[in-house]
């Protein structure tokens, strides 16, 4: 904590002083013309935008101290729920070291998800961008990220590759579920971690459990516990530590294209992991180089390693405070199982997704675990919407939370109630966004499903748990407090006929 306000503080001093010079262009009646010139010529509508209301609290820290300060509480909202009472839905203020627009309205929010990056283009911290390089997915912008975000999503909605996944993730599960004792506690959080790595080292670069993927874990461990650190890059410092993991990552994967080039990449017809869609898809006039193709595998473990082990073990937590929602989804997936015994037939990844209740497990917990709080961008030009001028240079932070647990969206917020999914209700709309929106929107999103799906069914239909007291943390990233301990014994009152 007392390592992350220091970053928090240094990260602000660093921006203190363009800080300064917005504080001047916007108090400066010369600079507060030029802004009402470019923003009646650069903005959407001819309106009069102004700068929502809000304060960029103290000088160099802003309010960062109690946005932290709320994040570090079960209720990481009351920070956002202050200042919508003060100043409305969308309100200025001073955090991420930055000048900051926080939209808690769903429209907005929407409305700069879907711009291009004439308009806004990814903000992220420094220590961060500099982990990540300049060609990665999580920072490029206009052709060359719609072309590799495209290419990625169609390959992750494919019919073979969900098929690969089911057989791949049923095979780990297996592995790792036939080692759990019922005289100790399991860790779902460690459990759901390591086998979701797997499927998506197996998924991105094809790699099987083994030696190798023991030496990517280690590395990878290493390369992520630079996100968070200070933007230093001297030898001994996190963030040098942390390049170095990504360079000895980045060679075992050039290793790895190199081979499918020896073993003739015109061979294949059907991508098997994402490596072969890249380079498959070089016949184009701006052909993928091997490093940009390697260090996108490592970028993309970023947001794919954390966020699907969180997502299984916040719907394992709720299920426990919930047990008539527990017994529904049992009820649902051993039934799926008898009947796929009788017809003597294995489950399918369309078998996993059909299950309805199981489903709006999946898509609450989402909704109430808000595993991605929200995501950040940077205007690049004065912009107006809804009314609210965002000055060119500041920052725009997307916050999810807030909408996920708005009563005016969502009846009793708070609770756990997969049954407020179950007329239909849209989950495409914008007051639903755990995968994010627009140019940017996950193309993770389909195998996220399915991986909780299947790590779900096989859960319930195999054991029953008591779960030991545990807590959700939200900052600075989700996850359980206790790693969320639960005790099982192997079921054996649902008898396969
Ligand atoms: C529960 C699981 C997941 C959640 C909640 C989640 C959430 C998100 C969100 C909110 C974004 C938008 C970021 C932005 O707009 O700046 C995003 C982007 C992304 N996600 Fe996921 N994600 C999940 C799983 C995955 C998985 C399994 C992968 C697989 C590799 C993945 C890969 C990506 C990539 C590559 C992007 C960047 C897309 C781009 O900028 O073009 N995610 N994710």
């Amino acid at each position: 904590m007392d390592n992350l306000l220091l970053i928090l503080f240094l990260t602000a001093a660093a921006s203190f002083f363009s800080t300064l010079i917005l504080y001047l262009r916007s108090s400066s009646p010369s600079s507060s013309r030029s802004r009402r010139r470019s923003f009646t010529s650069q903005s959407h509508s001819h309106g009069h935008g102004q700068l929502p209301l809000g304060t960029l609290g103290w000088p160099i820290v802003g309010e960062s101290l109690e946005f932290i300060s709320c994040a570090l509480t079960d209720r990481p909202e009351s920070f956002m729920d202050k200042r919508r009472c003060m100043y409305g839905k969308v309100f200025k203020s001073h955090i991420f070291g930055t000048p900051t627009i926080v939209s808690t309205d769903a429209e907005v929010s929407k409305f700069v998800l879907q711009s291009d990056a004439k308009a806004f283009v990814p903000f992220y911290p420094k220590s961060l961008t500099e982990l990540m390089g300049k060609s990665s997915i999580l920072l490029i912008n206009g052709g060359l990220q719609r072309r590799i975000h495209g290419l990625i999503g169609s390959f992750f909605k494919s019919a073979d590759l969900k098929a690969q996944i089911t057989r791949d993730m049923e095979k780990y599960i297996h592995k790792s579920m036939e080692n759990w004792m019922q005289d100790q506690p399991i860790y779902i959080q460690d459990e759901s971690k390591n086998i979701a790595f797997q499927v998506l080292v197996k998924a991105l670069i094809n790699l099987d459990p083994g030696e190798q993927m023991e030496i990517l874990k280690k590395q990878f461990q290493e390369f992520i516990s630079g996100l968070m650190s200070l933007p230093v890059n001297i030898p001994g410092s996190q963030l040098y530590r942390s390049l170095q993991a990504k360079k000895k990552m980045a060679r075992l994967i050039q290793e790895i294209i190199q081979s499918k080039r020896d073993g003739g990449m015109s061979n294949i017809n059907v991508p098997k992991d994402v490596i072969d869609v890249l380079m498959m898809n070089n016949a184009s006039d701006q052909p993928l180089t091997d490093d940009l193709i390697a260090d996108n595998m490592i970028d993309m473990m970023i947001p794919g390693e954390d966020s699907v082990p969180v997502l299984m073990t916040l719907a394992v937590k709720y299920l426990s405070d919930y047990p008539a929602a527990l017994q529904q989804l049992t009820d649902e997936n051993i039934k799926l199982k008898e009947l796929k015994a009788q017809l003597g037939e294995p489950l399918a990844w369309s078998d996993y997704l059909s299950l309805p209740f199981t489903q709006n497990v999946i898509t609450e917990t989402l909704r109430m675990g808000n595993i991605i709080i929200g995501v950040m961008r940077k205007a690049m030009r004065d912009i107006e919407i809804k009314g609210y001028l965002i000055p060119k240079g500041w920052c725009f932070f997307a916050y999810f939370r807030s909408v996920h647990l708005d009563e005016s969206n969502y009846d009793w917020p708070y609770q756990f109630n997969p049954w407020r999914w179950q007329d239909n209700k849209d989950i495409s709309n914008s007051s639903f966004t755990p995968f994010g929106g627009g140019q940017r929107l996950c193309p993770g999103l389909d195998l996220a499903r399915l991986e909780a799906s299947i790590f779900l069914h096989h859960l319930v239909t195999q054991f029953r748990w008591v779960a030991e007291e545990d807590t959700v943390v939200n900052f600075p990233t989700v996850r359980m407090k206790r790693r969320m301990p639960i005790w099982v014994k192997k079921r054996e009152d649902y008898k396969l006929t």
